[in-house]
């Protein structure tokens, strides 16, 4: 996407916000959300962003679907093109699982990435971008730190890519095992107390367990106070800072419990945005279609 289209959808998603409505171009549209990993935030913000715009969504969960007997990723999106369904949002453990069926010929159905392994997770990025415009109406010259499990997050990754397109000084903290130095082209990789009193986002990041060697020790308070956003931290942030999470937040390790709901927090926002710039993603690809 070009910038100009994501300052498109960010706009787009605060006119939403604001109360503009949908004028769709054919009376009924269809969408499945399929979720072959766990999900609250974009499996249900998507639900709530369809259903405001009318759309029908079909009820998928692979614990019931043919998933079960074998079919594949591909197989299931090639049935949901061809019942009708005009796009699917997935979420699979794979990168770049999309590939295959974007290429496909015989795939007519728009197909919108939910997030794919710890490759990317662009509406997460977009909903982010939006929150961060909305607070500072600009990125350029702002500094955001990225601070956490940087190479197992797939939101990290979308993130640090469009900040720095648009003109944002992007930071890294966390564990040095998980940074990469892939990233360095994105931004500079620092410890937290030498960042946090100049940020002007500070964009923690959930520590996915899941991802991990489970044999890989680990303690919860060593992390929060050597990596986390610890109370005594926060009290060094700059006044007009905001703090971010993706959530699920892991309350007391990546960040003090108080911190969440707290003034400079905008981790509800971040959420409540979801919806809005998933309408616009919607209303583009659906309009695009028509
Ligand atoms: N931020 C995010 O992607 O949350 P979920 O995993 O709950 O969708």
């Amino acid at each position: 996407m070009s910038d100009q289209e994501v300052m498109g959808l960010i706009h787009r998603g605060q006119a939403f916000k604001n109360g503009e409505v949908w004028r769709p171009e054919k009376k009924q549209y269809f969408a499945a959300n399929l979720f072959f990993e766990s999900s609250t935030r974009t499996h249900k913000s998507f639900e709530v962003a369809e259903k405001k715009l009318g759309i029908d969504v079909i009820d998928f969960a692979t614990a019931t679907s043919s998933v079960q007997k074998g079919e594949t990723l591909y197989d299931t999106v090639l049935t949901m093109s061809a019942i009708g369904v005009d796009c699917v949002v997935i979420r699979h453990s794979d990168e770049n699982y999309y590939d295959a069926l974007i290429q496909s010929p015989t795939i007519q159905c728009s197909v919108i990435n939910g997030g794919d392994g710890s490759g990317q997770h662009p509406t997460q990025c977009l909903l982010d971008l939006m929150t961060i415009y909305e607070e500072f109406g600009s990125f350029k010259g702002l500094n955001v730190a990225i601070v956490g499990d940087i190479t197992h997050s797939r939101v990290a990754k979308s993130n640090m890519q469009m900040l720095k397109r648009l003109g944002a000084h992007v930071y890294f903290s966390g564990p040095r095992q998980w940074y990469d130095e892939t990233f360095d082209v994105y931004g500079t990789y620092l410890p937290l107390d030498e960042l946090i009193g100049k940020m002007d986002v500070l964009m923690m990041l959930r520590v996915q367990h899941e991802r991990h060697d489970p044999n890989e020790s680990f303690s919860k308070e060593v992390y929060h106070k050597k990596f986390g956003l610890t109370d005594d931290r926060a009290k060094k942030m700059k006044e007009q800072a905001i703090i971010m999470h993706p959530a699920p937040v892991n309350r007391d390790v990546e960040i003090a419990d108080s911190l969440v709901e707290g003034l400079q927090s905008r981790i509800v926002r971040q959420m409540t945005n979801g919806v809005y710039v998933r309408m616009a993603i919607l209303e583009a690809i659906l309009h695009g279609k028509a």
